[in-house]
């Protein structure tokens, strides 16, 4: 991971997730949205589209990307990056599975690993396992 000051958080069972969806884990700096395929694949990146911030927690869920649920737009759950025409890319988060158990790369301060912005307040947010459907969404 980044530095020495990485560690991985435990957010949960990979059953809370749905197949072909997502949950949202709050964090101090944001809200990041866990994926799961159709092959129980997990990707995690920041629940905020590229194009307008739309919940990309809420979109469809189809190989290993997303469409957001706003105007459409195909995310890569990998790459973070807009498919197609479109040009933008959210953030991603380093994820892995561990006996059924999904965790994120974080650092000290419960912050993504990777110190990039996420764009989103993080008022509301705590950190821990909290996986919310229904976080509400600016
Ligand atoms: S906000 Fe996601 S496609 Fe527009």
């Amino acid at each position: 991971m980044n530095g020495d000051d990485s560690h991985w958080l435990d957010v949960g069972s990979i059953a809370d997730v749905p197949v072909r969806g997502a949950r949202v884990v709050k964090l101090p700096i944001g809200c990041v949205a866990v994926f799961r395929t159709a092959t129980d694949e997990v990707f995690a990146i920041a629940d905020r589209c590229p194009h307008k911030g739309g919940p990309l927690s809420q979109g469809i869920v189809h190989g290993k990307a997303v469409t957001c649920p706003l105007h459409n737009w195909v995310i890569s759950l990998e790459t973070g990056e807009a498919q197609g025409a479109d040009k933008g890319q959210v953030q991603t988060i380093p994820v892995k599975l561990e006996d059924g158990v999904v965790w994120l790369c974080v650092d000290g301060a419960g912050n993504l690993a990777n110190g990039a912005p996420t764009g989103r307040a993080a008022r509301g947010c705590s950190l821990g396992k909290s996986l919310d459907r229904d976080h509400p969404i600016p």
